[in-house]
């Protein structure tokens, strides 16, 4: 999908449908009173008649309609006029969407940017036109045996500003909405693809992929051998009773001089997580082919940045592996070293995120990174702390999870802060090693992020627990993406700011 900004405001460009808004008390946009004009009043009619009430993402085609310059019009539901929010603005985005996708358009001008928002400015106004349009338009990797789907006829969104300073804040808009768009859909291919396709090695050909398509990336994949021969005794015996063999992928953007210290992003790949000898239980099971989500995501926060160009340095750091029950498998009481020397009992093998990110963490110091932030679906427990709806933040870092939290309110990716702390490290304590896996239910996300802290020591460092946001179950169940427009907010807002 193409997206451009142009200025019309006054006019009303001809295109293959108009997106205009009307509010609940009849009152209509800029570009739904021109056409209300060019068509003797059509619109106000509608809205009077009881035809449409411009209730928020209702929607209403008008094909063909006798006067006005496109093809269709589109009118779109947009609330209650006192206090218009992004949260009606992001619905009335999505049923155009959705709306326009059921109709023979192939361009299109939405003018809903043109529409005021507290706090929401042009630029991310227009974001939000190509991050639900393109989100809208993802279609799940097809393995299904029927006829093939009909592609999208819709190719161009076109978005309207008012003038000169605008469309270009919109245009600017539109590059980042793109870029997450596309990471978004790249990010839910990989976690959306079955576990048996979706291995260690086919996230590690991904990323290679990754580095072929944008020359300022470069992508290194490192084997069982040289993941032994670094001494990460934890992710490998995650690893160890599976199968399929691990891999440690390192990608390396390169956007500023080689001297600026990288921003450090680790994800979780776990391609299947059955818990291991710690067996889960059989609902849901399924679900565990997304507990690589967190992996996915920061690769996609990477392709991002490389298609921005932003001006930064990255390094992306995955660790993945299978968990899996075997003769080989790890058993509750195994003891491990880590790469920083910290000795792990493994009381639950079920609690193996930690296992491999901490190693991943330690692998990232060689980097003398500006700050790590990883990236994991961790713990059942942030879950039922936070439900779906927003990501656990924890941070040594006061100034870091400010910026991460800020980056996600702006981004509709929200994240909220939750506790690291002694008194959680000290239910990690073990009489046979230096730290236990597990430290029992109570406060289950915040022991594993404490666990993790342990790790990320002179680090500014945060930990994003996406377990609740990373996908959806039920009749949606998919990958969502999150927390990419969070991840990039970030980073844009880094680029810009340094
Ligand atoms: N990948 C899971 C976390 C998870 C569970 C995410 C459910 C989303 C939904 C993780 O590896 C895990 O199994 N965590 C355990 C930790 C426990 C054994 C301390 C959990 O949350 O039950
Ligand atoms: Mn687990
Ligand atoms: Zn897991």
């Amino acid at each position: 999908m193409e997206f451009k900004a142009i200025i019309d405001a006054k006019t009303h460009a001809p295109s293959d449908c108009a997106v205009v808004g009307v509010y609940e008390n009849g009152d209509l946009d800029a570009a739904a009173r021109n056409i209300d004009a060019q068509t003797g009043g059509l619109i106000r009619q509608l809205h009077a008649g009881g035809d449409f009430a411009g209730k928020t993402g209702d929607t209403l085609l008008l094909p063909r309609p006798a006067g006005a310059a496109s093809a269709r019009v589109l009118l779109v539901g947009l609330g209650p006029r006192a206090g218009f929010d992004r949260k009606q603005y992001r619905k009335a985005l999505l049923s155009s969407a959705q709306a326009l996708a059921k109709t023979g358009a192939a361009d299109s001008v939405v003018y809903l940017a043109l529409e005021g928002i507290a706090g929401v400015e042009v630029q991310y106004r227009a974001r939000m036109v190509a991050e639900i349009f393109s989100a809208q338009g993802y279609k799940i990797p097809d393995l299904k045996s029927g006829a093939k789907p009909k592609p999208a006829k819709l190719s161009s969104v076109s978005v309207a500003a008012e003038n000169a300073r605008t469309v270009k804040a919109a245009a600017n808009g539109l590059k980042i909405g793109a870029a997450i768009g596309s990471a978004m859909a790249m990010s839910r291919d990989l976690a959306n693809l079955p576990p048996n396709i979706c291995t260690p090695t086919y996230i590690g050909q991904r990323a290679e992929s990754l580095a072929k398509e944008w020359p300022r990336i470069k992508t290194t994949v490192i084997d069982k051998n040289g993941i032994k021969a670094l001494k990460m005794g934890a992710f490998l015996a995650v690893a160890q009773g599976s199968a399929q063999p691990p891999r440690l992928i390192v990608c390396e953007y390169h956007g500023a001089k080689k001297t600026s210290a990288p921003i450090c992003l680790v994800g979780k790949g776990i391609t299947f997580d059955s818990g291991g000898i710690s067996l889960k239980e059989p609902p849901a099971m399924d679900e565990m082919k997304f507990d690589m989500s967190g992996a996915a995501t920061v690769l996609g926060a990477m392709r991002a940045a490389a298609e921005l160009a932003l001006p930064i340095n990255l390094v992306v750091i995955i660790a993945a592996c299978e968990n899996m029950p075997s003769g080989g498998a790890i058993k509750p009481s195994d003891i491990v070293t880590s790469m920083s020397g910290q000795t792990v009992e493994i009381l639950n093998t079920d609690a193996e995120g930690r296992l491999v990110l901490c190693d991943a963490i330690t692998y990232g110091r060689r980097f003398k990174p500006a700050a790590v932030i990883d990236v994991a679906t961790l713990t059942g427990a942030c879950v039922v702390a936070l439900g779906h709806h927003l990501s656990g933040l924890m941070s040594n870092d006061e100034a870091l999870a400010a910026e991460i939290a800020a980056a996600g309110i702006r981004a509709d990716d929200r994240a909220w802060r939750m506790p690291i702390a002694d008194e959680y490290v000290d239910q990690l304590k073990s009489n046979f090693a230096d730290l236990a896996n597990v430290g029992g239910r109570e406060g289950g996300a915040c022991t594993a992020a404490s666990f993790l802290s342990k790790f990320a020591a002179k680090l500014a460092w945060a930990h994003l627990d996406v377990a609740g946001t990373a996908w959806l179950g039920g009749s949606q169940k998919g990958s969502t993406g999150r927390p990419i427009p969070l991840l990039v907010d970030f980073l844009v807002n880094r680029a810009r700011s340094r």
